[in-house]
Order: C-alpha cells, then structure tokens, then sequence
C-alpha cells in the first residue's frame, strides 16, 4: 500500500521560505509516502510580466526550493512532489513540476499546455511526459492545464504509470469533474491538488478553486478537500489496481485503442 496525500495552500506571493515552511507544517503533521503539492507553491502564480518571473525563477540545482524541499523530505521520510517557475540553465523559464525525496529532484516535468498569460510568462515545456518509479509506485507527472488534453493523462498511461501526480493552480471549473473521465478512462489514479486565495496584481485578479483530490481507477473519488481554505488529506492506495486494464472482461481499455482510426 501507498499512503498519498494532497497539501493545498494558499501561497503567499513571493515568499519562497514562507511558502515553505507552510508545507513543512503539514507534513510533520501526518505521515505520507507521497505528497503532492500545489503548482507553483513556492512563489504563488500571478506574476506581474516575464521581468517579475525572471526574479523569482531558480534553478533546480541548489534552488530555494528544491533545497527546502529536500530538507523537508529528509527530515520526515517522505517525497514531494510540486511546482516551480524553473530557470533553466538556456536561460528560457518553464513552469516545472518536480518531485523531491532526501537526495535531491528524481523526476522533473516542464508543463507543455500553457494556460492563458502564462504563454507570455513561460517558455513551453520541452521534454516528454515520463513515469518514474516513487514511494512504491510507476508515477507520472503533468501540471494543470495539461487536463485539458486528454492525450497527456494518456500518454502517461500508456508509458506505465499507476498514479498520476498533477499539482495545479485552478482558476476555471470543471477540472475536477474531468479527472473522474481521465481516471476512469486510464484505469489508473490522479491526484489533483489545487490552492485556494486569490491573487491581484497589475490589473489582473484570479481567484484559485481548492477541492484538491485524488481520484481511483474506477472514477472514485478518494479524497476531496475544501474550496476555501488550506488543508491536507491522505489515502491508503494499492497502485497495483492500476495495473488491470479491463473495463469488461472482454475490454481492455490500452490493448483494445485502435490507433490508425485516430489522428
Ligand atoms: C492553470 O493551468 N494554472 C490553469
């Protein structure tokens, strides 16, 4: 069994060790093999244009937060998984994903889908989904937006992963109801965690919609949290359900994809 669990905050913009030590407070609270972590969590989300990411962005090696991260996970024998304005050593900024245990980043993502503004903020992601093994699961990373494209959900499928982890900073609804499909329709389990608050900054104001959960390979919901306030939660779950693809005993819901009808 794997203990998983959801942290949703409520960043404060800007302050990377605040935020930080938010996440410290829960998770020395309760014990999780794996905890998912709102996207960007370590600097909250409106950024006032690509100057300002520029400010807050860091590198992975020897950052703030992959440091405080890995400090976190060491001193409580568990891995995180969130999100963070990277700098890439090409100097392009990516809104990454990364999950960290007591040695440092074993899985990074940079999100592919960019939602709205941040197409003038971030570069695109520019490596490939990947599944890696964490805490006693096949994982997969994706980081909000990706929802949207139904292939990425899939293409972590399809590469093996049983638990997908997708660290998210929701503005528009729906998200939640989605997640059901993608892990009905992969038979594999998603945990969503979402932040709360809202943030206002050069005329814009968006407002995050909580309900962090985590979804099982039969569309239950596992774990659900409030939309207005800071919580966590965790789930005892058996990846391995994840690995019996049958809808019906006569469907298998990878093997039986027909591909050439599809573009
Ligand atoms: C989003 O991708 N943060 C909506």
């Amino acid at each position: 069994m794997m203990r998983i669990g959801w942290i949703q905050t409520e960043p404060v913009y800007g302050e990377v060790a605040e935020n930080l030590a938010a996440v410290r407070a829960a998770v020395q609270r309760t014990a999780a093999d794996l905890w998912v972590l709102p996207e960007l969590f370590s600097t909250g989300y409106l950024f006032g244009d690509r100057a300002e990411l520029e400010r807050l962005a860091e590198p992975l090696d020897g950052g703030p937060t992959v440091r405080g991260l890995a400090e976190i996970a060491g001193s409580c024998g568990t891995v995180l998984v969130g999100g963070l304005p990277e700098r890439g050593t090409d100097g392009r900024i990516y809104n990454a994903a990364v999950a960290v245990d007591r040695a440092g980043v074993r899985a990074h993502y940079r999100k592919i889908h960019l939602f709205d503004r941040e197409k003038e903020w971030f570069d695109p992601g520019d490596l490939p989904f990947s599944v890696v093994p964490l805490a006693g699961a096949r994982v997969g990373m994706m980081v909000c937006f990706d929802w949207r494209f139904p292939e990425a959900t899939r293409a972590l499928a399809l590469l093996g992963a049983q638990v997908v982890v997708h660290p998210s900073n929701l503005v528009q609804p729906h998200c939640q109801a989605a997640m059901v499909t993608r892990a009905l329709e992969n038979r594999l389990f998603i945990a969503t965690t979402n932040r709360i608050g809202t943030e206002e900054r050069g005329g814009f104001r968006l407002s995050f919609t909580g309900a962090s959960q985590i979804v099982g390979p039969d569309g239950r919901i596992l774990s659900r949290g409030p939309d207005d306030r800071p919580a966590a939660e965790v789930v005892a779950i058996d990846p391995s359900e994840a690995d019996d693809k049958r809808a019906t005993p006569r469907n298998d819901l990878l093997a039986d994809r027909r591909p050439e009808f599809y573009l």
